[in-house]
C-alpha cells in the first residue's frame, strides 16, 4: 500500500516536518511505501486563480500544478495530512491546496444536469495529524476540536465522499518531550494500513 504524506510549514526541521517522517518511518517498517509532499519546500502556489475558477465554473482544463497534485493522490490509497493548527484551522498553504486541488469533476462533480452532485474521492482513506499549541481543555471549552472536526473532517473529506480513519489534535505541542509525539507518529505509521 502507499501513502502520500502532506506537510504545510516552513521550517524542515520543525516538529511538523518531523512527525511526518516519522509516519513514513513507520510505514515503512510495516513493508508500505510513501511521498512525502511539503508543500513550503516544493513552493506550491496556494492562491486561487482565474484559471482555478474557470475549473470549478467546468470552463478549463486544470492547470498543470493541480494535475499534478491530484496525480500523486490518485496513486495513493491513504492520504495523511500533518499540519500545525493556526488559528483553529489549517494553515493557508494546506486551505490552498485544498481550494485548488479538491475541484470540481475531480473530488465532486456538481455539473450534473439534475442537479444532483457525486462524491468522486470515495475510494480515498484519509488520517488527519494536527500540532496544537493550546491544551484540550481550552479547545473543549471554546468548542474549537468540535468546530474543526465539522468544517475540515466533515466539511472537505466527507462532503468529497473520503473516509477520515483517524483524526488527532496532538495537544501542547510546544510543552512536551518531541519523543512523546514521534513515537505516536510511528505507530499511526505502523498501522495506517497493518503490517503487510
Ligand atoms: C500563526 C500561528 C497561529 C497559531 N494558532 C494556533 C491555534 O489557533 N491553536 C493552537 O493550538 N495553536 C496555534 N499555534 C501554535 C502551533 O500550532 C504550534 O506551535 C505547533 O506546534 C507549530 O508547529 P511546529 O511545532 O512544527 O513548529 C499557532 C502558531 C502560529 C505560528
Amino acid at each position: 500500500m502507499h501513502a502520500l504524506i502532506v506537510t504545510a510549514h516552513p521550517e524542515p526541521q520543525s516538529l511538523t516536518h518531523s512527525i511526518a517522517a516519522q509516519i513514513g518511518e513507520g510505514l515503512a517498517g510495516a513493508g508500505h511505501t510513501f511521498e512525502i509532499a511539503d508543500l513550503a519546500t516544493e513552493g506550491f502556489d496556494p492562491r486561487f486563480t482565474p484559471g482555478d475558477l474557470a475549473v470549478h465554473r467546468d470552463k478549463a482544463a486544470r492547470p498543470a500544478d493541480v494535475a499534478a497534485e491530484q496525480a500523486r493522490i490518485d496513486r495513493a490509497d491513504a492520504l495523511v495530512l500533518v499540519y500545525p493548527v493556526y488559528w483553529w484551522s489549517m494553515p493557508g498553504l494546506m486551505k490552498g491546496w485544498i481550494d485548488r486541488v479538491f475541484s470540481n469533476q475531480w473530488a465532486f462533480d456538481f455539473t450534473l444536469q439534475d442537479g444532483g452532485m457525486v462524491k468522486k474521492l470515495q475510494h480515498l482513506k484519509v488520517h488527519l495529524v494536527q500540532l496544537a499549541g493550546a491544551d484540550a481543555g481550552l479547545y473543549e471549552r471554546h468548542g474549537y476540536a468540535n468546530a474543526m472536526k465539522v468544517q475540515i473532517d466533515h466539511g472537505i473529506f466527507d462532503f468529497c465522499g473520503a473516509t477520515v480513519v483517524s483524526s488527532e489534535l496532538l495537544f501542547e505541542s510546544e510543552g512536551q518531550a518531541p519523543a512523546v509525539f514521534l513515537e505516536r507518529a510511528g505507530k499511526l505509521g505502523m498501522a495506517l494500513f497493518g503490517t503487510k
